[in-house]
């Protein structure tokens, strides 16, 4: 099985970036762990502070080379409709995460884009939004 993280803008600074609401562990150091956890699953990681380079991505991994695709688009979540339609426009399921609950914070975080076009949505556990969206890919009975 091989996965794709993408993460959008600002998440490259995980670690420094507002660590009351983000956490203060760089997102490489988690992923090290979700590799070490799932040493039977290919995780591949992008990160792009870029609407476009990220729709790219998704347009290039979307048909078949990952069979699923994990998706943080940070504050594009709140106002990219370009990034709903990429996601309706590929096969491979794309689970939205958060790593914060955007429900408790400002009411601009509330209406995201792209959960209508996503499979699912894991919203508020921390990093950890990222691994229990993993395993749902792994997990079924
Ligand atoms: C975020 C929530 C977004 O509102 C915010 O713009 C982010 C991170 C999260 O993971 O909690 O950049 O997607």
């Amino acid at each position: 099985m091989r996965i794709l993280i993408i993460n959008g803008p600002n998440l490259n600074l995980l670690g420094k970036r507002e660590p009351g609401i983000y956490g203060s562990s760089t997102f490489e150091d988690y992923l090290g762990k979700m590799r070490a956890a799932h040493p039977e699953i290919e995780i591949d990681y992008y990160q792009s502070n870029h609407e476009g380079c990220i729709i790219d991505k998704i347009h290039e991994m979307g048909f078949g080379q990952v069979d699923g695709i994990i998706l943080n688009a940070g504050a594009y979540t709140h106002t990219s409709v370009a990034l709903h339609d990429a996601i309706k426009a590929v096969k491979t399921p794309v689970i939205e995460v958060h790593i914060s609950n955007v429900h408790q914070r400002e009411e601009f975080r509330h209406h995201s884009f792209i959960s209508p076009a996503a499979s699912g949505i894991v919203i508020g556990f921390g990093l950890e939004s990222y691994h229990l969206a993993l395993l749902s890919f792994v997990s079924k009975i």
